[in-house]
C-alpha cells in the first residue's frame, strides 16, 4: 500500500486573509463545506487576530457558526494571544495554533513583537488551550528568508522550533513565508531543524512565490516530513510577507505526491470543485 501524506488545507485562512476580493461571510462558510467533501482530517478556516490588522479574517467566528462540520475532520484556527485563545474556544475551534518567526524583522511587522517576547505570550496560550482539551500547533515563519532581515540561519529557525516544541506544541509547522526558498536551502534548514525535533512532528508550509515550492516539498520528504500545508487554488499570501502572493495550490501538492507514489487521501473531483469555488468568489454566493 502507497504510504500516506497529509496535506493540511490552509486556504480558508492563509489565502482568505489576504485576498483582494471582498470574500463574503456566506461565500468562506460555502467554500470550507466542500473542502469538508475532500477527505481533510485538517482545515485552518479561522484566525482569531486584531481585526485592525487583518481585516479579512474579522468574521471568524461567523465561519465556525456557519459551517456544517464533518466527523473527522479538525477545524483550525490561529491564536496569537489569550483574546484569540478565549474567541476560538467560544466559537468552537477543534483545534489552535500559535504564530511565530524565526526572524525578528518579520515578528516585529506581523504580531508586534520580538522572537523573545512572542514566546513569552505563546506559553500560557499554549497551557491554557490545553486545559481546554485543544491540540494546539507552531508556526515559524521565515525558515529561509525574511522580507525584513535577509537570508534566515538554520540555527534560528531550530531555537524556536525548540520552543514551540517545548510549550507543547504537538506539530510544528515550517513556513516558507515569501516563498524564496530553493530545494538546496530547504534540505540545509531541515539538517539543522531535525537535530531539535523529529520529522514526525515538522510540517512544510511552502508558499510558491518563487516557484519552487513543490521542489521543496520533495526536498522535505527526503527529510522524512509527511505533513504539507496547501491552499486550495492556491489563494492568498501574508498581508505583513510583501510579495508573498499565493500559497501552494493543494491540487499542484496532491498530483506531485501522487506522481511520487504517495496517497493523500484526498478526493480529486471534489478538489476540483472547490478550487473552482474558490476561484469564482466575489461577494455573493
Ligand atoms: P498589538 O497592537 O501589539 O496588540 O497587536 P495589543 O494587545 O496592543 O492590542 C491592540 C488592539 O488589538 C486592541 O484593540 C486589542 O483589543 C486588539 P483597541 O483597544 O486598539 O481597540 N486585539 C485583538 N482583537 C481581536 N483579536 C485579538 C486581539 N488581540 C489584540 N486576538 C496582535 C498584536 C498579535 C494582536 C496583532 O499584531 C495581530 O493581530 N497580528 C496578526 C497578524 C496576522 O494575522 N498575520 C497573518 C497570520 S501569520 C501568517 O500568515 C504566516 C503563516 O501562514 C506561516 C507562514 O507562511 O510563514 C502562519
Ligand atoms: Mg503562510
Amino acid at each position: 500500500m502507497a504510504e500516506r501524506v497529509e496535506i493540511f488545507e490552509v486556504g480558508p485562512r492563509d489565502g482568505l486573509q489576504n485576498d483582494p476580493r471582498h470574500v463574503s461571510l456566506a461565500e468562506k462558510i460555502a467554500l470550507v463545506d466542500l473542502l469538508s467533501a475532500c477527505g481533510f482530517r485538517r482545515i485552518e478556516c479561522a484566525s482569531f487576530v486584531s481585526p485592525k490588522w487583518v481585516p479579512q479574517m474579522a468574521d471568524s467566528a461567523g465561519v465556525l457558526a456557519g459551517i456544517t462540520r464533518a466527523p473527522g475532520v479538525r477545524y483550525a484556527a490561529l491564536t496569537p494571544n489569550m483574546r484569540g485563545l478565549e474567541d476560538a474556544l467560544a466559537a468552537g475551534a477543534d483545534e489552535v495554533a500559535v504564530f511565530g518567526s524565526a526572524s525578528e524583522g518579520f515578528s516585529r511587522a506581523n504580531i508586534n513583537a520580538s522572537i523573545a517576547e512572542s514566546l513569552d505570550r505563546f506559553a500560557p496560550v499554549v497551557r491554557a488551550a490545553q486545559d481546554a482539551g485543544l491540540p494546539v500547533r507552531g508556526y515559524v515563519s521565515c525558515v529561509t528568508d525574511c522580507p525584513y532581515d535577509g537570508p534566515v540561519a538554520p540555527g534560528q529557525v531550530a531555537r524556536v522550533v525548540a520552543a514551540l516544541r517545548a510549550m507543547g506544541c504537538y506539530e510544528i509547522s515550517l513556513g516558507d513565508t515569501i516563498g524564496q526558498g530553493t530545494p538546496d536551502r530547504i534540505d540545509a534548514m531541515l539538517d539543522t531543524v531535525l537535530q531539535e525535533a523529529p520529522a514526525e512532528i515538522l510540517a512544510g508550509h511552502f508558499h510558491d512565490t518563487g516557484g519552487h515550492a513543490l521542489d521543496n516539498i520533495e526536498a522535505a520528504l527526503d527529510r522524512g516530513l509527511r505533513v504539507f500545508d496547501a491552499a486550495i487554488a492556491g489563494l492568498g499570501g501574508c498581508p505583513y510577507a510583501p510579495g508573498a502572493s499565493g500559497n501552494v495550490a493543494t491540487g499542484s501538492v496532491q498530483a506531485r505526491l501522487t506522481a511520487l507514489g504517495y496517497e493523500t487521501g484526498l478526493d480529486p473531483v471534489a478538489l476540483d470543485k472547490a478550487a473552482a469555488f474558490a476561484r469564482k468568489m466575489e461577494g455573493a454566493v
